[in-house]
């Protein structure tokens, strides 16, 4: 089989990559502006990296597109500090770049694997968050941060349509707050865009205090990368069919915890790793107002917690890591070595 990852140094794309080339025999082609996260893979005689951008590349794609067997859009944005700030950006690059690339998978019959997120549940008053039930629920146009969240549901909707219409094969997924090793850099931090337990490691280990975005109540059912990459690769595997036109949440609902309790988490697992216990010791929270940390067009959900009956149900999968222990993963990556 013949894999297509196009924005592949990213998150989630670099783990998969990973994960393809050491547990299946297909080829993996990989298409993004940067490679750093890839290098390892150089030598791999089934891994080919292709440096380029998404707006200026549509012959070399659609070419590409047309001799592989599945196809995987990752490029995108996913912070919400950048939803703010670049919400135009936001939009072309998780809307327009993207609607491209399902087109050419609905010209040429290939199956396409769409990330879609948890944003697009928005406000759901649902207490579980079900793929095909939950209402989708976002705020005014004031409110740029549903912007993101408002495209992804579009794109959801259009390529639920190709599918009925056109009989594109695809899947969506929606990751709920996955983590792990490779989720944002520290220059992303350096500018308070990284997303939480990124900019809390930062905060912390260059001696700035964790703010906690009105008081830290808010919740999330945080998720540890592989258990994530289990999932997207039931998804590919795709036995008997199972996958086909459905959408599934990839979350850990077991892993649901308050903004406070992951800050408080992490500075409790720092204490494990000699290098960081002095910097875990000194590291305070503080409480800011959202206006104030992420500037006006902030808006955020109360909680989200995925239902996972569906996944489970359909391709058996169940998330293994706890919170603390993805946690302790994550920071180990950050470990300086000599
Ligand atoms: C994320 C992003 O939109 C995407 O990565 C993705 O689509 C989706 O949700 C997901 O991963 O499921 P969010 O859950 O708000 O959005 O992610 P974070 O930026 O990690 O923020 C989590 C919470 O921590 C928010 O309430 C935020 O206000 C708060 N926060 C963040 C702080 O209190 N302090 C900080 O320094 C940073």
């Amino acid at each position: 089989m013949r894999i297509l990852i196009l924005g592949a140094n990213g998150f989630i794309g670099s783990h998969l990559v990973e994960r393809l080339l050491d547990a299946t025999d297909w080829d993996v082609t990989a298409f993004d502006l940067n490679g750093d996260n890839l290098d390892a893979f150089a030598s791999s005689r089934r891994f080919a990296f292709t440096k380029g951008d998404i707006f200026e590349s549509d012959g070399w794609i659609d070419a590409r597109v047309r001799d592989h067997d599945i196809v995987l859009p990752l490029v995108g944005v996913a912070k919400p500090a950048y939803y703010v700030t670049h919400p135009v950006r936001t939009f072309e690059l998780d809307f327009e770049q993207n609607l491209k690339i399902v087109r050419m998978c609905v010209a040429h019959r290939k199956r396409v694997i769409f990330p879609s997120t948890s944003e697009v549940y928005g406000m759901s008053p649902d207490a579980e968050l079900r793929e095909d039930a939950s209402p989708l629920t976002v705020g005014p146009i004031s409110e740029m941060r549903w912007i993101y969240s408002a495209s992804k549901q579009l794109m959801d909707r259009v390529i639920a349509a190709y599918g009925q219409e056109e009989g594109l094969r695809y899947t969506l997924f929606r990751p709920f707050n996955w983590i792990g090793p490779r989720l944002d850099t520290f220059e992303d931090a350096d500018t308070g865009s990284a997303r939480s337990i990124t900019q809390f490691a930062h905060d912390a280990l260059t001696h700035r205090r964790i703010t906690l975005v009105n008081g830290g109540a808010q919740r999330r059912s945080f998720t540890y990368i592989d258990d994530g990459i289990d999932g997207l690769v039931a998804i590919l595997k795709n036995e008997d069919g199972r996958a086909e036109g459905q959408i599934f949440n990839i979350g850990n609902p077991a892993n649901n915890a308050s903004i406070r309790d992951l800050a408080e988490l992490l500075l409790d697992v720092m204490r494990e790793f000699p290098a960081f216990r002095d910097a875990a010791r000194e590291t305070q929270l503080v409480d800011q107002p959202a206006a104030q940390f992420y500037g006006a067009g902030y808006a955020d959900m109360q909680n989200r917690t995925p239902s996972i009956e569906k996944i489970t149900n359909l391709l058996g999968w169940r998330p293994k890591v706890s919170l603390r222990e993805a946690v302790r993963l994550t920071l180990s990556a950050m470990v300086p070595h000599d």
